[in-house]
């Protein structure tokens, strides 16, 4: 809370949040909330560090969503690192961790909704990942229903994420507002990630070949043809490196509709995602 102590308060039920964050609602206490699924690094606290500027109390949510991976491997890889989680938390100031056991969030099975907002959830990471969105949006619906949150907090370095989530938002007209934040890079270029910690220093190399040809495309935006410069960002850079890519796209940053032309009338986004080694990683650049 605002100008008060450091302690953390670490909660794990869902009738002890929703109190929480009922009591704070009534005294007029505006709540800031950053769901991750831990493995915590820098890009998550500039979310806090975010929360914390536009909001009295700050609460993060800590909860590997088992209904968001396609790949059962991805699943069990995800790494746990809750006591250093909750550590870091509390050097940033957060006031709470919320971390719910999976039968708290999901107390009748884990069931999904289905979710079709056209390309925002069937394109990119929708294509890859099937059923992944409908995995994020029905936690995140349940992590809001509990937290009672006024702002929460999304890095864009998951764009599809971020805009997915605020599509929902205003179809479903929740009242919360999201406040998507920049991606943090490390000072390599490379976009923080909790996967990173899966990758080799050798792969963690190869993998500057995505902040390299997003940077690209970036300071040569101006030859506008969306086709060759992704041709040539990918012979320049992803090509030199043993990377599966899954895709890498020029999209208007509202609709992530494909461009095919950077015009001034348009806001463009470059996303893209591939393996590198078994570790699946994505990145993004707004180029306006
Ligand atoms: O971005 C993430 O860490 C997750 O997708 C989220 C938003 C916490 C939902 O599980």
């Amino acid at each position: 809370m605002k100008g008060t102590s450091c302690e953390i308060a670490v909660l794990q039920h869902v009738d002890e949040m929703m109190t929480f964050s009922t009591k704070c609602r009534n005294e007029n206490l505006s709540l800031g909330f950053v769901p991750t699924m831990g493995a915590l690094h820098e890009g998550h606290l500039s979310l806090i560090a975010k929360a914390k500027t536009l909001c009295d109390v700050v609460i993060c949510s800590i909860f590997v969503n088992p209904t968001q991976f396609n790949d059962p491997k991805d699943l069990l890889l995800y790494p746990r690192t809750e006591e250093a989680d909750i550590a870091l938390l509390k050097s940033a100031g957060c006031d709470v961790v919320f971390i719910p056991a999976v039968s708290a969030i999901y107390p009748e099975g884990q069931k999904v909704r289905n979710y079709d907002f056209g390309t925002l959830t069937s394109e990119w990471e929708g294509r890859f990942r099937p059923g992944h969105f409908n995995g994020v949006i029905t936690v995140v619906k349940r992590l809001f229903e509990i937290v009672l949150p006024h702002k929460s907090f999304f890095g864009k370095k998951d764009f599809q994420q971020f805009s997915v989530i605020r599509e929902w938002v205003t179809r479903a007209e929740i009242e919360v507002e999201i406040v998507g934040c920049e991606t943090i890079r490390a000072f390599d270029g490379l976009a923080l990630s909790s996967r990173n910690s899966r990758l080799s220093a050798e792969q963690a190399t190869m993998a500057l070949a995505f902040s390299k040809a997003l940077l690209f495309i970036q300071e040569n935006k101006q030859r506008n043809n969306v086709k060759s410069l992704l041709e040539k960002a990918k012979e320049l850079f992803i090509e030199k490196e043993q990377i599966e890519l899954q895709y890498f796209t020029i999209a208007n940053s509202e609709t992530l509709e494909p461009l095919e032309q950077i015009t001034e009338a348009n806001y463009q986004v470059v996303l893209i995602a591939g393996f590198i080694g078994g570790v699946r990683l994505i990145d993004e650049l707004e180029l306006n």
